[in-house]
């Protein structure tokens, strides 16, 4: 019995968001987001798009590909970091868009490993045959966390200089201001009771919570009120980030848990066919490649189309492999990803 993805496909946000646009409101250049991150261009949503409408829109697409209805999915397993609201989750949300039945409807939120994380838990949920077909999403916006006054000019749809109080606010968020974009993307997965040798295979995940202040959002139900005028003010809505610790961490981690996951397997490097790296940086994929030994060839990154989407970043990836006819049937694959909490992993999967 094996869990089989039937279809992928993925959106991202409406408006196309070049590194220059940021050089018009904040103290950066092209040259700097390029070369620290290798990230060329984003795309956020319009407003009015929530992470639910992403979710939706890709999971239309999947499951088209798959040759699913809305009737024929009986799970949404739905992993983000931006939910449309406080609560309840995004999951509901969309099983409502979609006209889905009245399924149950999981958010998981392990943020830039939210996508190997519901790998996980969507197949022992089919395994356990409490699903059959499955809705697995990773959607965010991520653009709606930036303190921006003037939307409307990073979103190319006009062309304001900002005050100087302005451009100190968004230069004081520079570092993370760059790195994130607005995507959703989904795959179905299918029970197949027949099935031996495609499909998922096997997981390593892992979770260390002693530096979750490294990567995070301040404001939140440790404080009463959880939202309040110092908050905002102190930019305590607005996620933190030691980005030379992220970094150490994601360029030890994910190098860590591939070997240990491979060697359960009795696998070397060169049997993979296919590494899909979450998108957090081009320069930690460099590097956990390099550690790693990994052919050029059996690696692909588009973070410089579509920058950071956290719970997205793997499986666009993914899918834009299998429209390309880059992963062909039966090929073997190795997701990893590494982000905020800490949660790292790694899962296998016979496409
Ligand atoms: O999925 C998990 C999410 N997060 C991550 O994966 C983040 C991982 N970390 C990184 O990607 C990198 O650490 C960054 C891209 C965030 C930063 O690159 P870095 O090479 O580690 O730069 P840095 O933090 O050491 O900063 C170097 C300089 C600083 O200026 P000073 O102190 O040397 O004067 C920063 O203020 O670059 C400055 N800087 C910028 N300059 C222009 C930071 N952000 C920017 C920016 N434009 N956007």
């Amino acid at each position: 019995m094996r869990s089989v993805v039937k279809g992928s496909g993925f959106v991202v946000g409406e408006h196309l968001v070049p590194n220059a646009r940021f050089e018009k409101i904040m103290d950066t250049s092209d040259q700097w987001i390029r070369e620290r991150s290798g990230i060329e261009q984003r795309y956020f949503v319009a407003d009015g798009t929530s992470t639910s409408d992403l979710g939706a829109r890709a999971s239309k697409i999947a499951m088209e590909q798959a040759g699913v209805g809305p009737q024929d999915i009986d799970y949404v397993v739905f992993a983000t970091m931006t939910p449309d609201h406080f609560f309840p989750g995004s999951g509901s949300i969309m099983q409502s868009k979609l006209g889905l039945r009245n399924i149950p409807a999981l958010d998981i939120r392990q943020q830039c490993s939210g996508f190997v994380y519901a790998l996980q838990v969507s197949d022992a949920l089919l395994k356990a045959k409490v699903a059959k077909t499955l809705l697995l999403v990773g959607a965010e916006t991520h653009s709606p966390f930036m303190p921006f006054s003037d939307w409307p000019t990073i979103l190319g749809l006009a062309d304001n200089a900002p005050t100087e109080e302005q451009r100190a606010l968004h230069t004081a968020v520079r570092d993370r201001a760059v790195l994130f974009g607005d995507a959703g993307a989904a795959i179905v997965l299918q029970r197949d009771e027949e099935e031996t040798e495609r499909g998922l295979i096997d997981f390593e995940l892992h979770a260390d919570g002693s530096n979750y202040n490294k990567l995070y959002v301040p404001s939140g139900m440790a404080h009463r009120p959880y939202v309040s005028p110092e908050i905002i003010k102190q930019l305590d809505h607005v996620p933190h980030m030691d980005g030379k610790f992220v970094f150490r961490m994601a360029v030890t981690k994910m190098p860590e848990v591939v070997r240990s996951l491979l060697g359960r397997h009795g696998l070397t490097v060169d049997q993979i066919d296919h590494f899909i790296f979450h998108q957090a940086n081009l320069r930690i994929n460099e590097a956990v490649q390099q550690s790693l030994g990994i052919k050029p060839d059996r690696i692909y990154n588009n973070i410089q189309k579509y920058g950071n989407t956290t719970a997205a970043t793997i499986p666009i990836a993914y899918d834009e492999c299998r429209r390309s006819g880059r992963i062909k049937r039966g090929d073997l694959l190795c997701f990893v990803g590494l982000g905020a909490g800490f949660h790292w992993g790694a899962a296998l999967l016979r496409d």
